[in-house]
């Protein structure tokens, strides 16, 4: 289907792909992985043609059609909502043009032009475009009096829902996407997935987003040391299949038959799984085809997130009652109550993320409720990962190793060869460590401020959003070390693994109260009372 020979870009010096040579095929999905920076936007845009490439070719089976998921969301302002969809296919688009065109300065020639132009529009099912973007749109959720709306008029969120419509309009065969959930809520994430779980031809995404990962990919393509190498299976299967053989490697007494036949009884239960999943799709069958020999030990390097309280709390966690907030007019939530239990891992969540990031803000006494009160248990530490962390960094001319040192807590901590040791296992070794802390990326300052809650050992975690700006390795290990945690949590996050995985108790925020379920994630989701409940609460 696609075809890239010897591909190899450099920007400067810095070599992004060197020679890369691999192919993607119909029926599969492909959920391209790769360290920030690694090249994965580039490689997207490099297929997509537009960007050329340093050396090297793309290939594109003749006669097949490419669609790619729009990242300016203004890109389409000036266009109807349903017009901006049938653009998506770009030559079934400009064919209706035309004929508008002739039919406006209608003569004898235009006729024939128009009835030759019609002959292709119709092989093209062009007399349904409109009806199959209307249908797509409402399935994503904009109400038809929107249909014949300016782009421009519609709000963010309806936007990125129309330029997803846009990108899946007229079944392409092969799709591009990425990182297309970021901008998504959870009920349009689950939307696509399972639109992409059934759907047959090629898709090429990036994306930090496991579960995403795990609904629609039938293979993980990796972006390091300047190549990219596909492995059949989906996020979890790369994941904890090259764990496994990492882990086997070490094992240098182990016998080769042992080894594989681990291998393949991971295989045997990892397949039974996927099976008894609800994602039961065409997808599901890559799976049966696994191979022992694709299994590679990963050379990622994951950061050594634990967190360790120094003392037990007692059973008075936090109590709230009646807290109300109000911002600019706007009641973000209004009479919380609230008794949080030792070893509850709550997630946190509103329509409005304003909301989250408020409350948060106000049970660590950074602001203020309009009313009512909450306390917190005497024997509770708290440690808060704050949405916004500019405050840490702003002005700092520290280096990594003296912006720790501020958060130590004994003589030890304060020693270099102690902090040193510390960032290394957070990734920041050797020259890293010494970076200035004002010249860090997102990711690297999340780190940072998560190795500064390690040092705190306190019993309560808040973190609000902690995923935001981290790896995929960064993620991975912040998930493994909450689920790991004896203490209690209250999180935020736009990531439905981690709320999945983490979360025994759901707590919603709305205008006109709180919704508390002792519950995963997903029950939460799918539970229809709640729904009901949820939907009128919000009006
Ligand atoms: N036009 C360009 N000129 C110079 N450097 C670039 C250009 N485009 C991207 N880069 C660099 O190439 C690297 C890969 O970028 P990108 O493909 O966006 O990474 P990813 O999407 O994997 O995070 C980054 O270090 C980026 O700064
Ligand atoms: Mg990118």
């Amino acid at each position: 289907m696609l075809t890239v020979s010897n591909l190899s870009v450099q920007f400067g010096k810095r070599v992004l792909f060197d020679e890369v040579n691999t192919k993607f095929q119909t029926g599969n999905c492909y959920g391209i992985i790769g360290a920030n920076g690694a090249g994965k936007s580039t490689f997207l845009k490099i297929i997509s043609g537009k960007q050329e490439p340093t050396s090297g070719q793309v290939h594109i089976e003749p006669g097949k059609r490419m669609s790619v998921l729009e990242q300016n969301h203004n890109a389409y302002d000036e266009y109807t909502v349903l017009e901006a969809v049938v653009m998506g296919n770009k030559e079934l688009y400009t064919i209706k043009k035309e004929i508008d065109a002739l039919y406006a300065d209608y003569t004898d020639e235009n006729a024939e032009k128009i009835g030759e132009l019609q002959v292709k529009f119709e092989e093209m099912d062009g007399w349904n475009a409109d009806a199959e973007a209307a249908a797509m749109l409402s399935n994503l959720g904009i109400a038809e009096d929107l249909h014949y709306s300016q782009m421009s008029d519609l709000d963010g969120k309806q936007k990125v829902r129309v330029l997803l419509a846009q990108a899946l309009f007229g079944n392409p065969d092969i799709l591009i996407m990425d990182e297309p959930t970021n901008d998504l809520d959870f009920e349009t994430i689950g939307w696509l997935e399972n639109f992409l779980a059934n759907y047959d031809n090629c898709v090429i995404v990036v994306s930090h987003d496991r579960h995403f990962l795990d609904a629609v990919c039938t293979h993980i393509s990796d972006i390091d040391f300047g190549k990219i190498t596909h492995y059949s299976g989906n996020y979890t299967f790369w994941y904890e299949s090259s764990q496994l053989a990492a882990k086997q490697r070490a094992q240098q007494n182990k016998k080769a038959e042992e080894k594989k036949k681990e291998l393949e009884e991971f295989i045997r239960r990892f397949s039974a799984n996927v099976a008894k999943s609800k994602q039961a799709t065409s997808r599901k069958k890559m799976i049966e085809k696994l191979n022992v020999d694709e299994i590679k030990p990963s050379s990622r390097r994951y950061p050594a997130i634990i967190f360790k309280s120094d003392r037990e709390a007692g059973d008075q966690i936090l109590n709230i009652e009646n807290l109300s907030k109000t911002l600019d007019n706007e009641i973000l939530f209004q009479n919380v109550d609230l008794n949080l239990q030792r070893g509850d891992k709550v997630a946190v969540i509103s329509k409005n993320s304003k909301a989250v990031t408020s409350f948060f803000q106000i049970i660590m006494e950074k602001e203020m409720a309009n009313s009512g009160n909450y306390s917190w248990g005497v024997t509770t530490t708290q440690s808060y990962l704050p949405l916004d962390n500019s405050e840490y960094f702003q002005n700092s001319e520290l280096n990594l190793v003296d912006w720790l040192r501020q958060y130590a807590q004994t003589e030890e901590e304060r020693e270099e060869v102690f902090l040193r040791g510390f960032l290394g296992k957070m990734i920041f070794s050797g020259e890293e460590a010494l970076k200035k802390s004002n010249v860090l990326s997102g990711g690297e300052k999340v780190r940072c401020m998560l190795s500064k809650m390690m040092m705190k050992r306190a019993n309560i975690l808040l973190l609000d959003e902690p995923t935001n700006h981290l790896d995929l390795e960064s993620i991975q290990s912040l998930n493994n070390s909450l689920i790991n945690f004896n203490g209690t949590i209250l999180f935020s996050t736009h990531d439905h693994e981690f709320a999945q995985t983490v979360a025994n108790r759901i707590i919603e925020l709305t205008p006109s109260g709180i919704i508390d379920r002792h519950s995963t994630f997903d029950n939460y989701l799918q539970d229809n009372k709640t729904k009901e409940l949820r939907t009128k609460m919000y009006q």
